[in-house]
Formats: structure tokens, sequence, C-alpha cells
């Protein structure tokens, strides 16, 4: 995984290098090329998607009820009613073509969970037949998948958030489980998505060789658990912290039951490297800093408090994994011995968007005691943007090209044994210009990573097209290509064009590098 051969021949311009390349050739700080690939398909070039953002017809997802206005029976969350999102499911074939056309060797994308068993085990065989014949177009076209088992979005029975809320006391039913923190439903749960993610094994095995079981634990359990921002919209962060951390014990077993089945279940090495299934999950890293760096002194209790914060988005739950423990308190101190989950991850995926703020007053939780601001969760102050040129204001937060190197350089010196692979990174922009910017610079400070020992083995850039996103619904646009929200019309950035002469040469150009790169303002958002 992740080195398969291409068949393809790249032609470079004449600065390149493919072999030989002295480290001086290619040090970050030297203007010129820059490779990410050695030309063996070292390195994956790749876009990424999640079902419920882009899918029509997923009548049955938590999304689609969560964000429904209350006039029509839903709960009437977030900015916008995801519907038919962008006809992501019924031109999804036709969508290949914008992948072929940019030259990508990898798609990553989720099968949302919710479009396989709309009814606790009912399966549809329909759904099951389409994403079949999407990942025969996919390999038919050279293009490796890589399948997200679970991406924030969930079948409405697994925690039935319009039947009210659920106590401890009450019995989880068919069509309500009551979610990843209940006793008895969060086990079922587990069971459950075991279930699915072993059924995608076994009809897509000969296809598929890489997984990722889930998408940003950290955020997603936040979102949908702690702050009630997202499906089924529970707010334990203050009221109950055990209960918070059951939740994210139970999808760390998620995990480990998601890998074990699919282990189980894919048998068939797909790209002919031995390896039949490599399975990882993808960790929404940040580069926190202490909010007042941007005062005259830096307060100590806002280093402590972004120490406790890094620990808690970038390693708590990977430790787990690694080491096959939990710590139930957030003290960074393992506090339960877990054997049985050691060791079950193969790769660990990255996802970087920002730079965050934290400060060292109360309280994110107990165990972590900070304040912090992730996108439009305010939980206190955000960090006022040091460089307003950076600021995405759809998004509220900062895009800082070196927190790239600081989150790659520190997460792969925590986990030595686990190949890196960027899963996500983008930026929403109405202008393709800034778009190009983001992605070059984001490169030039994974090549830097890379220049330092770190073992990455390719960037999924988010997103293939405009969706929806999330609470936010459909004005930040993260698309290479964006859509026409009246035709859904799909036309290519800047972005995706600077992107696909990224692809073919396997790395940045000397001119690309001069154009967009480097660390200086960025083009303003909506100049056109
Ligand atoms: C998520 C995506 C989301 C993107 C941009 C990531 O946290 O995995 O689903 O659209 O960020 O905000």
């Amino acid at each position: 995984m992740f080195g398969k051969l291409f068949a393809r021949v790249f032609v470079l311009a004449g600065c390149f290098c493919f072999f030989g390349c002295s480290e001086a050739d290619i040090s970050f700080s030297t203007p010129g090329a820059l490779m990410l690939d050695d030309g063996k398909g070292s390195f994956r070039f790749g876009t990424a998607t999640a079902a419920a953002q882009i899918e029509d017809g997923l009548l049955d997802s938590d999304w689609q009820h969560w964000s429904k206005p209350a006039a029509d029976g839903g709960r009437g969350e977030g900015a916008d009613y995801v519907g038919d999102a962008v006809l992501g499911f019924s031109r999804a074939l036709d969508d290949v073509s914008l992948l072929t056309d940019l030259g990508l060797d990898a798609y990553r994308f989720s099968v949302d969970w919710s479009r396989i068993e709309p009814r606790r085990d009912d399966i549809d065989l329909e759904g099951i037949a389409h994403y079949r014949g999407f990942l025969e177009r996919l390999v038919a076209n050279d293009i490796i998948p890589m399948v997200t088992v679970h991406h924030f979005s969930s079948p409405l029975w697994a925690h039935d958030f319009l039947q009210g809320k659920c106590s401890d006391d009450d019995v989880p039913t068919d069509d309500n489980l009551c979610g990843w923190g209940h006793p008895q439903g969060g086990d079922e749960l587990i069971a459950e998505i075991a279930e699915f993610a072993g059924r995608l094994a076994r009809e897509y095995g000969d296809l598929v060789d890489e997984w990722c079981s889930l998408n940003e634990p950290i955020n997603y359990i936040i979102a949908s658990y702690a702050v009630g921002q997202f499906p089924p919209g529970e707010a334990l962060i203050i009221e109950n912290f055990d209960r918070l951390m059951s939740v994210y014990r139970n999808y760390v077993k998620a995990h480990v039951a998601i890998y074990d089945a699919i282990k189980a279940n894919d048998l068939v090495d797909a790209d002919g490297d031995g390896v039949a299934a490599q399975i990882g999950l993808s960790l929404n890293a940040i580069d926190w800093v202490p909010s007042s760096d941007n005062k005259p002194s830096t307060n100590i209790k806002d280093v402590r408090a972004r120490d406790r914060v890094w620990y808690f988005y970038h390693h708590f739950f990977v430790d787990s994994l690694v080491q096959g423990t939990f710590d139930t308190d957030l003290d960074s101190l393992p506090d339960e011995e877990h054997p049985e989950w050691q060791g079950k991850i193969d790769w660990l995926g990255v996802q970087y968007y920002s730079r965050n703020g934290v400060t060292g007053a109360p309280a994110l939780m107990p165990g972590v005691d900070a304040t912090l601001c992730v996108g439009q969760i305010d939980l206190g102050s955000c960090l006022p943007p040091k460089d307003p040129t950076h600021w995405i204001d759809s998004m509220h937060y900062e895009y800082h090209e070196e927190g790239v190197y600081n989150v790659l350089t520190d997460i792969g010196a925590r986990y030595p044994d686990l190949p890196l692979v960027m899963t996500e990174s983008g930026i929403a922009s109405n202008n393709g210009r800034r778009r190009a910017e983001h992605i070059v610079r984001t490169l030039e400070q994974t090549v830097r990573a890379m220049n330092q020992g770190v073992d990455v083995r390719g960037y999924y850039h988010w997103s293939l097209m405009d969706n929806f996103e999330w609470s936010e619904g459909y004005l930040p646009r993260f698309g290479l290509y964006e859509v026409d929200r009246a035709t859904f019309e799909r036309r290519p950035t800047e972005g995706a064009l600077v992107y696909r002469d990224i692809i073919r040469a396997r790395g940045l150009s000397a001119k690309v590098r001069d154009a967009y790169g480097g660390t200086g303002p960025m083009t303003p958002d909506n100049v056109k």
C-alpha cells in the first residue's frame, strides 16, 4: 500500500530531478523545484469527499433529518438543509472524469451507512451494487480507492434524536439505539458498525485495500456529543464528563471492531503489494497556539492549556490503539489496560486546516481545562489572526502554512512506526488562485517535514468539488471544482489546474512555487 508502482510515465520540466537529487536540491528554503514522489509512486496524489456531503437521496441519514426544516418534520439545525447535496450519487460515474482529468492517483470517499442499511439489518442491495460499479470505474481508470467507513453521518436509527433524549434506563430499540454513549446502545452500535464494515470488506475487498475506519474522532465526538452541534445534538461537555469519555471509549472500540471485521473479511490483495487490507483512521490536526502569543508576554497558563489540548486532539485517541490503553481523565497518563486494542492501526491520516488559539481560562472539559475555538464552535476566545490575509471567514479560522510542518513533525515523532497520509487538507474560498496557494504551500511544508524524516505517503485534497459543509451549509466552498448550485455543473478552479500540473510533475516546479508558494500574504477570498 501507498507504495504501488505507477505504470505512468511522467514528463518533467528541465529543472526537475527524479533521481539523485541531493539534500540541498530539495531543501525547503532553496527556491526551485521540490519533488514529493520518487518517480516510482512513493507519494500518492488524491482528493477526498464524504457521502453525506455530496450525495443525493440519502433519505435515512441523521444529517437529512437534522438539517431538514422543522416545518417539514426535521430539526432545522445548521445553516442549510442538505437535501440532494451536489447530486454526487446520481452523477457518481460521470464524476470519475473529474478525477481522471486531474490525473489523480487516488480517491478517498465514504460509503454511507444509512444508504446500505437504511433500517437496522435491512440491507439495500441497490446501494451495494452502486458502490461496486463506482469502484470498478475507479479501478478501471487506475485510481486507487480509499474507503471511509464512518465520516460523521449515521443512519437515523443509530441515535434517533427526533424521538427525544434517551435516558440510561431506556431500552434501545431497532429504530433507536440511543447513540454511542448509551450503556447498552453503545455496545450494540459497535457490533452494528463492525457488521457494516465486514460487509463492505466482503463486497469490495477485491477492489479496495485501503480503509479509513473513522473520520476525525475527536472533532466528531465534540460536535455530536460534547457541544451538540452535530446530530444527535448531545451536550455532555460540562453536564456529564464521564459519559462523554465513555462515548470516546466506545468510539475507540468501534475502530477496533471495524479493524477486526475488515481484516477478517477483506482477504483479497487488490493491488498486488502482498497486503489485502490496510486500516487507519484520520486525525484532525490543528496547530494549537497559546492565545497570548499575540500579547506582549505569553501567559504560562495558556501554554499549559495548549499542551493539554494538543495531547487531546493529536495523541489521546491514537495512543489508545498504539499502546492498548485508555486515559479516562485526559491527564495524558493511561488509566485502563486494553491489550486487545494494541497495534490495531496500520497507518494514520492527518487532516490539517488551521491554526487556532487556546487560553488557560476554564474550561473545555474537566480533564482539559482550557478554552478553545474550533471553526464555529467557539468555546472561548479564538486567536485573533496574526496574518489577516490567511483568515478563512466562512470557517472562522486561520490557515497557517507552517502548521502543516508543526503537526506532521509532532505526529511523525510520536508514532514513528505508522506511515502518515494527509487524508484531507483544503481551504474554503471563492477564489481559485487562493486555493492554488493553499495547495502549493501545504505541499511545500509537507516536503519540509519529509526532509526531516517524517514518513508521509500521500496528500488527498479536500475536496473534489464544492459540497455541503455540515453546520455551515453551502456557503463555504472547498471544491477543486466549483459547483453551480442551480445547474450542478462542475467547473475547474485555478486550484484544480495547478494541482493537475503538480500531479503531472510529481512535485512542485520552481514556476509553481514562485507563483503560489511561500508564507506571504494570500490572495483575498473574493477577488476574481
Ligand atoms: C471534515 C470534512 C469537512 C472539512 C472542511 C474535515 O474536518 O472531515 O468533512 O468538510 O473538514 O471543514
